[in-house]
C-alpha cells in the first residue's frame, strides 16, 4: 500500500518541506500546511454524506455505489466513526447506549481519533488511486452534534481538524434534510427493529446513545448543518430527503453526475 503521510509543515516556513511549494499570499495559514493533502485529494474524489439520525444517509449512500459501480466506476465505501479496525472500536465506546458519563470533549476527541486513523488508513490512499470515496458522516458531523448539540462551538471542532486531519475537505457533502421528528423516528423505528432482529441489516450491535437525546439537542444539530451549508455553498449540496429514497436518490445523482462530469 502506498505510504502517505499528512505535511504539518506551518507558514512560518515559506516553502512546504514536504512539497516544496511556495506558500503563496493567497494559501491560508491551513491550506499552507495541508498542501500534500490537497495534491493527494485532487487525483480521487471525496463525497460526504451527512445530515441528522435517519435522515436516510447510509441508503443514499448503498443507492450511489451501486450507481456508480455499473458505470464502472471504482467506489470505496466508509463511515464514521468507523472505517477501520482501530475506529471501529471507537464508533462502539461512542455509539454504545451502556456507554454513560463520557464529556462533551471526550466525545469529541474520540470522534477525531478514530477520524485520523481514517484518513490515514483508508480516504487518502484511496483518493491516491483515484478512487471516488463514499463517506457516510465526516466533520460537518463533529460539528453539528458536538459543536452545536453539546455545545462546543465550531471553533474547537475546526481547529482540531486542522490539526488532526490536515484540514482535508471533501470534493463534495450531501446534506440530507429532513425535518428533525420525522428523521428522529426514523432511526428510532429503524433501531427498534434492529434490536428485535427482523432487520436484515440487523448489525446485532447496539448504537442507540445518540438517540436518547432531545428534540432541542437534534434542533440545534439540524440548525448547525444549514449554517454549514450556508456558510460553504461550493462544498455542500443542500439534499430535500422528504421524498422517497428512490426520489432522493435521483437529486444526489444529478448532484454526483456533474461533479464527476459522468
Ligand atoms: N426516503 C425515505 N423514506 C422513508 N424511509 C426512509 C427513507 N430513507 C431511508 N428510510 C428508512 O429510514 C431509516 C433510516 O435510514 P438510514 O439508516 O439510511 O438513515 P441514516 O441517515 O443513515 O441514519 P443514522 O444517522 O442513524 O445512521 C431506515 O429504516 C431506512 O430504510
Ligand atoms: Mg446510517
Amino acid at each position: 500500500m502506498m505510504k502517505i503521510k499528512p505535511c504539518f509543515e506551518y507558514i512560518s516556513h515559506s516553502l512546504c518541506a514536504r512539497s516544496g511549494r511556495a506558500a503563496a499570499a493567497s494559501v491560508s495559514f491551513r491550506c499552507a500546511r495541508t498542501c500534500y493533502h490537497r495534491d493527494v485529494a485532487a487525483r480521487g474524489k471525496f463525497i460526504t454524506f451527512e445530515g441528522l439520525d435517519g435522515s436516510g444517509k447510509s441508503t443514499q449512500v448503498e443507492k450511489l455505489a451501486r450507481a456508480l459501480r455499473a458505470r464502472g466506476v471504482s467506489v470505496v465505501v466508509t463511515r464514521e466513526p468507523g472505517g477501520t479496525s482501530a475506529g471501529e472500536r471507537i464508533r462502539e465506546v461512542l455509539l454504545h447506549s451502556a456507554t454513560s458519563g463520557l464529556s462533551p470533549l471526550t466525545e469529541m476527541a474520540l470522534m477525531f481519533a478514530a477520524r485520523a486513523q481514517h484518513i490515514h488508513e483508508v480516504i487518502l490512499p484511496a483518493l491516491a488511486e483515484g478512487r471516488i470515496v463514499l463517506c457516510d458522516r465526516f466533520t460537518d458531523s463533529t460539528e453539528a452534534y458536538q459543536g452545536a448539540g453539546r455545545k462546543l462551538g465550531s471553533k474547537p471542532v475546526l481547529e482540531l481538524h486542522a490539526v488532526l486531519c490536515g484540514n482535508l475537505q471533501p470534493d463534495l457533502t450531501i446534506l440530507l434534510d429532513n425535518d428533525v421528528a420525522v428523521s428522529v423516528e426514523r432511526a428510532r423505528r429503524r433501531n427498534r427493529t434492529r434490536r428485535n432482529g427482523r432487520s436484515e441489516k440487523n448489525t446485532g450491535k447496539d448504537e442507540n446513545r445518540f438517540e436518547q437525546e432531545n428534540r432541542a439537542f437534534f434542533g440545534r444539530v439540524r440548525q448547525a448543518y444549514l449554517a454549514i451549508a450556508a456558510r460553504e455553498p461550493g462544498r455542500v449540496q443542500l439534499v430535500n430527503a422528504r421524498g422517497t429514497p428512490r426520489e432522493t436518490h435521483a437529486l444526489i445523482m444529478e448532484l454526483v453526475r456533474k461533479k464527476l462530469k459522468l
